[in-house]
């Protein structure tokens, strides 16, 4: 397994640019399937898990040409509605194929995303308002099959407004026969970014960003053009680095209002952070204040950035309470900062956090791409060296993750197996 060996302590200084949104993109180019036409997506960050999507839209027929960061999926002659189990057991995102095909070939099988540890992730509410658009569903043998003879437009009301279940409505609507009104829709960025793609390919979706969207459906959609919007998680996650070493970062290709929680909660910490309209600037020079917080849908504090805040929180002073309202089991990374002299305790969605000196380095494990994260975080500002095992979770989220790290003077090297990898 690769790991990262990472010497803490530096004060991490200079200029870093973000790339294009992971959760953006694993929408945006499943929507490529509703296209009879070539869509050229621009900014796509070179992940696992875009190379996953990739394998899913050739795997069912789709032409796929990735060069730098520049991705065009030529749609225009699907072969097959049907998507192996190893493909939809890799990544949950792979369900988001299901609202395209459904809506343009009026069929798809697929195995049943695998649940990861952050939790079971079930795909109720998909199904619930895919049968409320005229599918017929059955899932037996760990599969689902949807079928319909053509899509009809309705109201669908989400029990709770689910990232996923959004993405998917909203695109298998844009091919419905008539308007589909879809209430207590999540409001996250990358929603936005597919509504602005979608209709650039002539798709009539709007609302995204409210709790309320409307589609008009329409015959097809043609190919468009796009730039994936800045990652925003990425983003946060740089941010609390900048914060964890007690240095002075910039970050480039980031959308202000898109981390304005997270701003606002390192801010209340202590930290120093400026927006401008090239980037934003972090920098701290003293511990961080605890702070408390609650994951919460967008625009609340987001559930993808816990982990990293976290281990911010595991060296400030005073005590910080953390809730995980989102996810069921996101606090494997709680035992792994405890391995660093993290002084932590979890009652069910509570984690405790009571401030240390300082972390010392040691060796750890990454349970899933944020918890990843957020043990480089902690090992940057740890005492000594920390290694940090199964990287290749990191990997599905953080392009050139290291890189841009030791461009802002981080002592991080990858290794595989003890052979140092640039
Ligand atoms: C998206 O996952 C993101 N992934 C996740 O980011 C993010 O943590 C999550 O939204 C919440 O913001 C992508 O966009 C590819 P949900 P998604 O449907 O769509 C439950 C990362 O680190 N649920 O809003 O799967 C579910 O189990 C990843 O980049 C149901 O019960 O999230 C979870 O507890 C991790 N039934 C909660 O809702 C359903 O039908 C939120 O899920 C759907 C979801």
């Amino acid at each position: 397994m690769e790991k990262y060996v990472i010497i803490g302590g530096n004060r991490l200084s200079g200029t870093v640019r973000m790339s294009g949104g992971k959760n953006s993109v694993l929408t945006i180019l499943p929507a490529c399937l509703l296209s009879k036409g070539a869509c050229i997506i621009h900014d796509v960050p070179r992940l696992s898990d875009v190379y996953v999507m990739k394998d899913v839209l050739k795997c069912l027929g789709a032409k796929v040409e990735f060069t730098d960061n520049t991705m065009i999926v030529d749609a225009s002659n699907i072969t097959m509605v049907e998507l192996p189990d190893r493909l939809t057991r890799m990544m949950r995102a792979s369900n988001l194929v299901m609202g395209p095909i459904l809506a343009r070939f009026h069929h798809i099988i697929m195995a049943y995303p695998g649940g990861c540890s952050i939790g079971s992730r079930p795909m109720d509410q998909h199904l619930r308002g895919l049968k409320i658009l005229g599918a017929e569903i059955v899932e037996k043998y760990g599969y689902i099959e949807a079928k319909t003879n053509g899509l009809v437009g309705n109201e669908i009301c989400l029990d709770f407004p689910s990232v996923g279940a959004t993405e998917n409505l909203v695109m298998a609507a844009t091919l419905a026969n008539g308007i589909t009104t879809i209430r207590n829709t999540a409001r996250e960025p990358e929603i936005v970014d597919l509504q602005i793609f979608l209709n650039a390919m002539g798709a009539k979706v709007k609302g995204a960003g409210t709790d309320v969207i409307k589609i008009v459906g329409v015959k097809e959609l043609g190919a468009a053009e796009h730039t994936i919007i800045p990652d925003r998680i990425e983003a946060s996650t740089f941010m609390v680095i900048g914060a964890i070493t007690q240095g002075n970062i910039f970050i480039k290709n980031v959308i202000a209002e898109h981390v304005e929680t997270v701003i606002s909660k390192l801010r209340e910490a202590g930290i120093e952070i400026k927006e401008y309209d090239n980037g934003i600037r972090v920098k701290c020079n003293k511990r961080p204040r605890s702070v408390d917080f609650k994951t919460m849908p967008f625009s609340g504090f987001p559930t993808d950035v816990q982990a990293q805040v976290m281990g911010l929180m595991t060296v400030s002073e005073g005590t910080s309470i953390v809730t995980e309202t989102i996810f069921e089991n996101r606090y494997k990374h709680v035992d792994e900062f405890r391995r660093m002299g993290a002084d932590i305790r979890v009652e069910g969605r509570v984690a405790i956090i009571k401030g240390v000196k300082s972390l010392s380095g040691a060796y750890v494990e990454s349970s899933d791409l944020r918890a990843g994260a957020a043990l480089v975080v902690a090992g940057l500002a740890a005492e000594g060296a920390t290694v940090v095992d199964n990287i290749n979770l990191i990997d599905r989220g953080y392009e050139g993750f290291e890189q841009k790290l030791r461009r802002i003077g981080a002592d991080i090297l990858r290794v595989d197996g003890g052979k140092e990898r640039h």
